[in-house]
């Protein structure tokens, strides 16, 4: 299990309001009583943080808002001292407009570094085409001194790298080397998929002219670029894993930047992070990634909240709900990521008018981690951002503290994974369940668990069909003893053969 920190969010120890690395390197103690595996830190490198990191302006220095190398050094070392893997965010389809490599781009239409990005003409005195931007408007700017436009599929200060261009291909695995060298166990990348383009950057068909592409762009020149990538990985030794950021939707759309066991590792899957709430819509979801991905051996990974995203104690909105839904994502197979809060059970922030920052809409996710009950809840500085509801009460310290409640339902599902073979390793099939219920069986071997997920408000009969025990619940309820087929309103259980 993978669990991401937005280290903005996570503990400030200097007093900037703002998280850094000494927090994050301060709770690895906690991350491992808690049963995480390894840590992915989205962007801490330089950055004037137009998009809060990931408007890169050095990939090979961190943000000093976040500390500086020897800090991060400090950091990987504890990690690892403990057991623990860390990836790093890897940015890979567009870099701040302060980057020296876009400075130098962008000053003359002959600098040996301007087709390093995408420069066109107009039309009609407009945009080279007609793509739009992922937050709002067209996906091109104006250059008024070099009388040229240029290609951003996210911020005016995001723009495009030119992946055909062999000089970026050099140097963004470079910058995968000087992270490797200093012993990262990989990366998570960032919106992967854009990263190759048609370099006739033909217009958008009528019926897609209104969205941004980051849904849609699934071009066939990002395969070669991935095996290659994989090859950078593959040179070094130990496990080092890319996970890549694909947002095309359904499984069968991500399945082909696998490769043939040659491409990304693992594909972040948001099918059931896009779901309503609704046992039957989970089933359809996690049977088509099934039916996508395990002929071929890909490993599927699952995902119910991050910082770009409400989360999903928000959207579902109570913890019960929660419960039932962390006990379904640490069962399923495939890695499960954690969005760090998420075992605290933290909704959104509300986050004021005159308050928020983020040009994507997406602070109320991003509010800080309540450490304790204390006034600054172990922050060092007044928080960036409004704290979650109900910080006093909710927060690790208290929680801890309370064997009922979702951080050791958290913990307890972790060391059940760890346990058994079944659901770290072992296949998936969908069992027969009443109406509202999602319920399937992992196994292998002799080992097997049964997962009963009751996603509706009123109490059912479940279809024990043998003598089994109640291993973990989502409640906590009888943990241990014989189950009796029942399932409470908005329960879910983990269940094991008797004997
Ligand atoms: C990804 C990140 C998001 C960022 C965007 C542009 O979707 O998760 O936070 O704004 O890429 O880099």
């Amino acid at each position: 299990m993978l669990y991401q920190v937005y280290p903005r969010s996570f503990l400030d120890t200097d007093g900037d309001g703002v998280g850094d690395l000494a927090g994050v390197r301060a709770k690895l103690p906690y991350l491992r009583w808690l049963g995480v595996d390894g840590v992915w830190l989205s962007p801490i490198y330089r950055s004037p943080m137009a998009d809060f990191g990931y408007d890169v302006s050095d990939h090979c220095a961190i943000d000093p808002v976040f500390g500086d190398l020897p800090g991060f050094d400090r950091l990987l070392a504890d990690a690892h001292a403990i057991g623990l893997r860390l990836l790093l965010d890897w940015v890979p389809n567009h870099t701040s407009d302060r980057h020296p490599w876009f400075v130098e781009s962008r000053s003359s239409r002959d600098s040996p570094k301007r087709d390093w990005y995408f420069w066109r003409d107009g039309h009609d005195d407009g945009p080279p085409n007609n793509w739009r931007a992922a937050f709002g408007g067209q996906a091109w700017t104006w250059d008024e001194s070099t009388r040229q436009w240029y290609l951003h599929l996210f911020l005016s200060q995001q723009p495009d790298l030119r992946w055909s261009e062999p000089d970026v291909v050099d140097a963004m695995h470079g910058v995968l080397r000087f992270w490797l060298d200093r012993g990262v166990d990989g990366f998570r990348a960032d919106v992967v998929h854009l990263i190759s383009k048609d370099e006739e950057l033909p217009d958008q068909p009528p019926e897609l002219a209104d969205i941004d592409l980051v849904g849609v762009h699934d071009h066939p020149g990002a395969h070669p670029l991935l095996r290659n990538l994989r090859a950078v990985l593959d040179a070094y030794p130990g496990d080092r894993v890319m996970v890549g950021e694909v947002n095309l939707g359904s499984a069968a759309r991500l399945a082909p930047y696998y490769g043939a066991g040659d491409e990304l590792h693992m594909v972040f899957n948001f099918s059931l992070l896009w779901a309503p709430w609704d046992a039957a819509h989970w089933a359809g979801r996690i049977a088509e990634s099934e039916a996508a991905l395990a002929p071929s051996g890909a490993w599927p990974v699952w995902v119910l909240s991050n910082h770009d995203t409400p989360r999903h104690r928000t959207r579902y909105g109570s913890e019960a709900r929660a419960r039932v839904a962390a006990t379904v994502l640490l069962t399923l197979r495939g890695t499960p990521f954690l969005y760090a809060g998420e075992e605290l059970g933290l909704a959104d922030a509300e986050v004021p008018d005159g308050v928020r920052v983020d040009p994507g809409g997406r602070d109320g996710c991003r509010a800080p981690f309540p450490w304790d009950d204390q006034a600054g809840h172990g922050w060092a500085g007044e928080p960036w951002l409004p704290w979650p509801p109900d910080p006093a009460v909710r927060n690790a310290g208290a929680l801890a503290g309370d064997r009922r409640s979702i951080l050791h339902l958290y913990r307890r599902l972790l060391a059940c994974r760890r346990r058994s073979a079944a659901l770290h390793s072992g296949t998936w099939e969908r069992l027969d369940a009443p109406d509202g219920v999602l319920a399937y069986e992992r196994r292998a071997g002799a080992d097997v668990r049964r997962i009963w997920a009751n996603f509706g408000d009123e109490a059912v009969a479940g279809d024990a069909g043998g003598d089994w025990v109640v291993e973990v619940a989502g409640s906590g309820r009888g943990e241990g003893d014989p189950w009796d087929g029942r399932l409470a309103a908005t329960e879910a259980l983990v269940v094991r053969p008797v004997g």
